[in-house]
């Protein structure tokens, strides 16, 4: 496994893969990695010849400068275990500069898959990750790319962003990686004070139980009842819970209104801000 920090480093590498007909495959991450990460990578290496992991906190996507001051950054700990999993060729961890020569100025437009949930919460956050994903994109130029369906509503912009750029890359959703306890696996987890960490897996375990009561609540009802039963737990507080259509990430206000339903979640846990998600129909 190699690690570079230069476009030009990266670029050589790739290429001298794909003059071996190797296959690319790109896991973007921010670092602090764990077994969520680990798990893309897994994919990408059962899916293509040459893995490349790119670890950057992109400035660009961070609409609170808190929140990107104290995002963990965890480089050596993270090549360790990158190396350790066995599963990477290439590692990408850039600086700012190196990606960003110059600002990126440009704008993306991701219709009403903007404009809800985290893209409601929090303004310019996509369009800062369709910055950094789509000059990843370009610095690698992938067959397929590797993301979390933690991130549900990312995914659908970056699936959306493809498209939009005519790019021909394949974009691999991975379920959710959980604790035992069924806390979502987050590099924020690291964040959570004690009793934030104790009452954290909290917001699975209330999801969980929300599946069954499907024949008897509507969604409005059960909006209700997550949002009062995440407020009644010592340190969480509800961000938004939505349920939505899985495709256009649309509220939906009956069951029988889509074939792929989604309830997206976000909660602070303490000062730590979590999402996760459950599929209700699929
Ligand atoms: O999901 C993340 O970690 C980031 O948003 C991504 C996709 C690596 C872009 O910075």
């Amino acid at each position: 496994m190699k690690v570079v920090s230069t476009v030009a480093e990266l670029k050589n590498a790739v290429s001298q893969a794909r003059r071996d007909n190797k296959t690319i495959g790109l896991v973007p991450t921010m670092g602090a990695l764990h077994a969520g990460h680990l798990s893309l990578a897994t994919a990408a290496a059962e899916q293509c010849d040459f893995v490349v992991v790119s670890i950057f906190v992109n400035p660009t996507q961070f609409n609170n400068p808190d929140d990107l001051r104290t995002y963990p950054r965890t480089i050596d700990a993270d090549t360790a275990l990158l190396l350790h999993a066995g599963t990477v060729n290439l590692v990408f961890a850039p600086s700012v500069e190196e990606v960003y020569p110059e600002p990126d100025t440009r704008q993306f437009d991701f219709g009403s898959l903007g404009s809800v949930m985290e893209g409601a919460y929090r303004p310019g956050h996509f369009n800062g990750v369709a910055q950094v994903v789509s000059r990843l994109f370009d610095f690698v130029g992938p067959d397929k790319a590797f993301f979390g369906e933690k991130d549900f509503q990312q995914l659908a912009i970056v699936r959306k962003m493809t498209a939009d750029l005519g790019l021909k890359i394949d974009i691999v959703g991975c379920p959710i990686v959980r604790q035992a306890n069924g806390l979502a696996i987050s590099s924020r987890n690291t964040l959570l004070d004690p009793e934030a960490l104790v009452n954290a897996p909290q917001i699975h375990a209330i999801l969980v139980l929300s599946t069954t009561e499907l024949n008897t609540l509507t969604p409005q009802e059960l909006i209700a009842d997550v949002s009062e039963q995440i407020n009644a737990t010592p340190t969480l507080r509800l961000e938004y819970f939505d349920i939505v259509d899985g495709r256009t990430l649309q509220p939906v206000s009956a069951w029988s209104d889509s074939d792929y339903i989604v309830g997206c979640i976000t909660v602070y846990a303490g000062k730590v801000r979590l999402i996760d998600n459950i599929t209700y129909k699929k």
